[in-house]
């Protein structure tokens, strides 16, 4: 296949649907060979198919972020099937809405090993298997990682970890030839992230508190990944890309000019 990334291999962890899925697509138009990664058999299969229907050459691999020995089994089989890799994208999440009083110290612990430890795991175990120098690291983080937000008290701490896991790991392995980046989205329509948290009768407020005045698209994260993994950015590393409609910056109701 021919495109930016023709003979590329892309690794996307948590890539059964949603964003992930969509940046998997993105490179996959760009010529990749894909390897997409997500705990249900069921699910990751049927993700790759849709790959593969779309003409790209790619493998699914069912296995849980929180699983070291399955995710180094993960990377022989991708490596053997596609060669070593040169984008790796960690984007496996869950959350839910729940007050502090309400969660138990459980579901804490498991929003922080899928979200934390998880993006740990893929990044530490993908070591032995990546292009170096040349490897492009993506790790897919939050505006949750820097805005404390109610009833979100288990994504805040789990995603401020991993933009700081991003900043050490691109400190660490910058010296290699790996540049190691994160991207924050904002809200993304149709996604499952936007349903678990958003209020759909609530859109046009949310809409409205927003710079850009509307909800980001898959295919606005799957640009970005695009972006930071190709020659254009090879002086980028540590960086916290936030793709987010100006939501970073705070409530924008106020600001009406031109409306
Ligand atoms: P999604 O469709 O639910 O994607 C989450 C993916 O992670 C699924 O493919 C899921 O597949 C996989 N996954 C969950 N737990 C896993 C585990 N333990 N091991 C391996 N895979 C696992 O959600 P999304 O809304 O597109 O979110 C994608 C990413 O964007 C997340 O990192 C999220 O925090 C971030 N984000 C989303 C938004 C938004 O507006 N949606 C905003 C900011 C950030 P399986 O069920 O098959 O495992
Ligand atoms: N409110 C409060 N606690 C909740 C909860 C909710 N809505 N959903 C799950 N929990 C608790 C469970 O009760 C359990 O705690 P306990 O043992 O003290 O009862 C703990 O969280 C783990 O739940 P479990 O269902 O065993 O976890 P899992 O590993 O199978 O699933 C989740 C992980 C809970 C995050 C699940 O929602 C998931 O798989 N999400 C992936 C998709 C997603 O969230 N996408 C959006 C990404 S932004």
């Amino acid at each position: 296949m021919s495109g930016r990334f023709a003979g590329k291999h892309v690794f996307v962890a948590g890539a059964s649907s949603g964003i992930n899925l969509e940046i998997a697509h993105g490179f996959a138009r760009e010529g990749a060979r894909i390897t997409v990664l997500s705990r249900s058999e069921e699910k990751i299969a049927a993700a790759a198919q849709g790959l593969r229907d779309a003409g790209a050459t790619a493998l699914g691999i069912a296995c849980d972020v929180r699983d070291y020995p399955g995710l180094e089994a993960a990377y022989a089989d991708a490596v053997a099937a596609h060669g070593a890799i040169d984008v790796l994208v960690s984007g496996a999440a869950g959350n839910f809405l729940a007050p502090a009083v309400k969660l138990s110290a459980n579901a804490f612990k498991t929003v922080v090993d899928i979200d934390l430890l998880g993006t740990f795991n893929v990044f530490r175990a993908s070591w032995d298997h990546l292009v170096k120098p040349g490897a492009s690291l993506i790790a897919i983080t939050a505006g949750q990682a820097v805005h404390p937000m109610s009833f979100q008290i288990h994504a805040c701490a789990a995603k401020a970890g991993v933009n700081m896991v991003t900043k050490c790991l691109a400190l660490e392995w910058g010296p290699a030839g790996v540049r190691v980046n994160a991207i924050s989205p904002g809200p993304i329509g149709d996604t499952e992230g936007m349903r678990r948290l958003a209020d759909p009768d609530r859109e046009k407020q949310i809409k409205g508190r927003l710079a850009l005045r509307d909800y980001g698209a898959k295919r606005d994260i799957a640009d970005a990944a695009l972006f930071l993994s190709s020659p254009e950015a090879k002086y980028i590393t540590g960086t916290i890309l936030n793709v987010d409609g100006g939501s970073d910056l705070g409530d924008a109701s106020a600001n009406a000019v031109g409306e």
